[in-house]
């Protein structure tokens, strides 16, 4: 009754996904990272070695790809690839280098929209991504727009590579966050942007305690509003 969508997209290493997680798991909501999506798209590619410039090639891998959140852990959604659990591989610099140039593509974005709008129509979900408050849940009833420094990122990204033993110099790193972010902010395809009625939040200096509290904050009213809305 009181189910609510919240959206939240931003700049990548900002927070999101842990923030999503963690609201999710407090709301009791699903959690869906639309990021996981793209990889786990471009990781298909990479493997089945198929040519970004041949529509064909690409709308007939397309059709071949199955993506699905099993959840294994309490609360933790694990992405599956046609049956093949990729949570670890999509997480993978050479994969990272590649995402934004295929989620630049029209046909991509089109086939993983539509299945983020099934996913998010029971609603009571969180999702989070670059494009969720302005494309895919236009009238989600929160959205929240993150940012962050891009030398705060990029050594929070080194953090999270050296956890799982891959090792990149911050200057690697950061060469790798700027480039998405250029691809994201200037793509033709639902470039990112912040939606006129989103929240902003600038996690650089903020613990993640904080992001999530600030977050839990927002939805308590949005659901405050939805509830009087409907009295
Ligand atoms: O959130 P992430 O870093 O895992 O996302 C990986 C890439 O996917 C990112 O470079 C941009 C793209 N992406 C997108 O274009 N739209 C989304 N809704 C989510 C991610």
């Amino acid at each position: 009754m009181h189910n609510i969508i919240i959206a939240i997209d931003g700049y990548s290493s900002c927070g999101k996904s842990t923030t999503a997680k963690q609201v999710a798991a407090k709301l009791d909501y699903t959690y869906i990272d639309t990021g996981a999506m793209y990889r786990a798209v471009t990781l298909y590619f990479i493997n089945n070695r198929i040519s970004l410039t041949n529509p064909k090639e690409v709308a007939r891998a397309l059709e071949n790809i199955v993506i699905e959140f099993r959840r294994e852990k309490v609360g933790e959604g694990v992405t599956y690839l046609n049956g093949l659990n990729v949570e670890d591989e999509i997480r993978k610099l050479y994969v990272a280098n590649k995402v934004s140039e295929v989620s630049a593509i029209a046909d991509v974005r089109h086939s993983l929209v539509a299945q983020q709008r099934v996913m998010g129509a029971k609603k009571g979900v969180v999702m989070d991504g670059r494009d969720i408050g302005t494309v895919v849940f236009p009238d989600a009833h929160l959205k929240v727009f993150m940012t962050a420094e891009p030398l705060i990122r990029a050594e929070r990204r080194q953090i999270e590579l050296l956890a799982k033993g891959e090792t990149a110099t911050l200057d690697e790193i950061l060469a790798n966050i700027k480039k998405r972010d250029f691809i994201d902010t200037t793509r033709n395809e639902s470039p990112l942007r912040q939606a006129a009625d989103a929240v902003l939040i600038d996690t650089s200096y903020m613990t993640f305690d904080e992001q999530i509290g600030a977050v839990c904050l927002l939805a308590d009213q949005a659901i405050a509003r939805k509830i009087a809305n409907h009295a």
